[in-house]
């Protein structure tokens, strides 16, 4: 969603080395951008005023702007990248709002509920908006604080007092950041139910939706607890709660190197991050498990007993995250004979789930930060559900709010359409289920010892894949100007179809849709007609009972009524090579670990058909990378 930057720096420090605020602001904007990107706007603070400039559309058109109207040196200045909530993207519309007479600048990111409300409210006192945003609102608010109950007193922590005010009068979800032209070396942030992370410097201090946003400037970051202000100048960094009660952050350091984050010599962040896929699973597996094949969860942290007596597990994700957790689920009831359920996050908590202690809620998300996966989890948490979090994202939301978290190590994920995030879920999704299997003697040891073995043969499977991706390029390219896709898959290949048609539907704008091959019978089967491509995920002939005779019957079916068939299938499957006009084979591999594998085809495809089409393949239209409102 919305990016979000703060610095504060002083003459002896960054400045002096040239780095005025505004650089830094947009280097940190710029990392960020791919949360969310319709509009963009800068603020900094000089010579006892506040200059401001936002465009709508890329951070480019602000540059562009920022060229024709340059901003004077400062030391002080937030910056924003918007994903439009309420109000469209228009450079009126875009962040920071102004308000005091325009000495106080505001950007924000999340929704503020009864925003509505206060509107009304301000509007009698004679406050005049220029936007349709709720962020104008909460800006309106804090100016009015400030120069009419406060008096514009900076003497007493002025603009930090007025934004403990104000947010005790907010409803809803949000990061604010506000700076004021009557206390320029200062930048006051809130945060409700919105990322927002501090940075530690030396003479400078920052602050950032995720640590992307100062990545560049240090690996020392704060973690803000819910309900936090934390006012930063260049040397000091105060927290307290909305009720001015002192709080504490928590420091750590980031291991995420800044190189990681750029594309390393790829088209796109997202073809870096479909080819960084070996390197997220192994790196997730790593230290997992000892030289016996005895799986070491140590940062698990729940009491053994607690989990051996779990009856019920539930997987909570959305999007890309939510297929990863139905993945897991086949591994999960195999190896640890739990009924698992997997529900998408925001219909969760509406249908009155029956969840207790022996409930085990698994929630899946890259960024930690999704708001529909941290209200189930809050909401699971409430009920006595044992909650534990996959994610990517150390420091972030969900993980802290959740009573234990395995870490996926798949590193900086920018793309907005996740990849290697996918494959490391999987993975530590299997992991946590071996785990279990192994406190409750569900399984053999030897058993979990040859998982094990499998799965840490997967990354150079995975790159036997990308080493061979040549014809499914030229395929992708060639499809260029095709209407729809469908993908039909089986077993553990049903949500790799459904997130193959998801990955097409997010960057290349195409109608696409997955489908339980044995569904296709019951209704979609009537889309079929002459042309139509359908990718079709074939299950090992290896597998279990008739799984893969029945989906080869399934691409029967579809050819008989003139469908283009194209197969994901097991190397060594030559049966398959008959009813398929194409055959991409993947490495051999156990049933219930082959996801990690044949959804590496469909990325690729989905990557190089956008491109192919000319889409900007790391910033689809209308998608933002962490969705942080419901
Ligand atoms: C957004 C992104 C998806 C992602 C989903 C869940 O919708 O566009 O790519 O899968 O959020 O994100 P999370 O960070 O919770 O995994």
């Amino acid at each position: 969603m919305c990016g979000i930057v703060g610095y504060v720096g002083r003459t002896s420090g960054r400045a002096d080395a040239g780095h005025g605020a505004l650089d830094v602001v947009l280097e940190g904007l710029r990392r960020l951008e791919y949360r969310g990107y319709d509009s963009a706007g800068v603020a900094v603070v000089a010579d006892g005023e506040i200059f401001s400039r936002k465009k709508s559309g890329k951070l480019s058109n602000l540059l562009a702007e920022l060229e024709a109207r340059p901003l004077p040196a400062s030391l002080t200045g937030i910056g924003h990248t918007r994903w439009a909530t309420h109000g469209g993207p228009t450079d009126q519309n875009a962040h920071p709002h102004l308000s005091d007479g325009g000495k106080l600048a505001v950007i924000h990111n999340g929704i503020i509920e009864n925003f509505a409300e206060l509107k009304q409210e301000l509007l009698a006192k004679g406050v005049v908006f220029e936007s349709e945003t709720d962020t104008e609102v909460a800006a309106a608010l804090l100016g009015d604080i400030f120069r009419n109950k406060l008096n514009g007193d900076v003497s007493d922590g002025g603009l930090t007092t007025a934004m403990q005010l104000a947010c005790q009068r907010l409803e809803g979800a949000f990061t604010l950041l506000a700076v004021h032209a009557d206390q320029p070396d200062v930048v006051v942030a809130a945060r409700r139910n919105s990322p927002l992370v501090v940075g530690l410097g030396e003479g400078e201090n920052f602050l950032g939706s995720d640590v992307s946003g100062f990545i560049d400037y240090t690996r020392r970051a704060v973690e803000l607890g819910q309900d936090q202000i934390v006012t930063i100048t260049a040397d000091t960094v105060e927290i307290t709660d909305f009720y001015g009660a002192p709080a504490e952050g928590k420091e750590y350091h980031v291991d995420w190197d800044p190189a990681s984050a750029e594309k390393g010599g790829f088209a796109s962040f997202m073809e870096k991050e479909i080819h960084d896929q070996p390197d997220a699973v192994a790196q997730t597996l790593l230290g997992r498990s000892d030289l016996n094949g005895k799986l070491t969860l140590d940062e698990l942290r729940i009491d053994p007993a607690l989990l051996k007596k779990v009856d019920k597990i539930i997987v909570l994700a959305c999007g890309t995250a939510a297929y990863a957790g139905m993945v897991a689920k086949y591994a999960i009831e195999n190896w640890c004979r739990i009924p698992t359920e997997v529900e998408l996050a925001h219909e969760f908590r509406y249908r009155d789930p029956i969840v207790g202690p022996n409930t085990l809620v698994v929630s899946i998300s890259q960024s930690g930060e999704t708001m529909d996966t941290l209200m189930a989890v809050r909401y699971a948490r409430e009920q006595g559900a044992i909650t534990v979090s996959i994610c990517n994202t150390n420091g972030s939301t969900i993980p802290r709010e959740s009573d234990a978290v395995l870490y996926t190590h798949a590193g900086p994920e920018i793309a907005v359409a996740s990849t290697k995030a996918f494959l490391a879920q999987i993975t530590a999704a299997y992991l946590l289920g071996l785990y279990l299997a192994q406190l409750r003697g569900n399984i053999f040891s030897g058993q979990i010892k040859d998982v094990l073995a499998d799965l840490g043969k997967i990354p150079a499977k995975i790159q036997k894949i990308l080493d061979n991706a040549g014809e499914l390029r030229d395929l992708a390219r060639s499809m260029k100007d095709e209407k729809s896709v469908l993908f039909l898959g089986r077993h553990v290949g049903y949500p790799v179809a459904l997130e193959g048609a998801l990955k097409l539907k997010e960057i290349a704008y195409l109608h696409a849709e997955g489908f339980a091959a044995g569904e296709l019978k019951h209704g979609p089967i009537a889309l079929i007609e002459e042309g139509q491509p359908v990718f079709v995920v074939v299950p090992s002939p290896r597998g279990r009972d008739s799984l893969h005779s029945k989906v080869v019957s399934n691409i029967q079916e579809i050819r008989a009524r003139g469908a283009r068939t194209l197969v994901i299938a097991e190397e060594g499957d030559e049966a398959v090579r008959d009813y398929a006009e194409h055959v991409f084979y993947v490495p051999e591999t156990p049933v219930l670990l082959m996801p990690l594998l044949t959804t590496v085809p469909l990325q690729i495809f989905a990557c190089e058909l956008a491109a192919a089409k000319g889409f900007d393949v790391d910033q689809p239209r209308n998608l933002a990378k962490s969705v942080t409102v419901e």
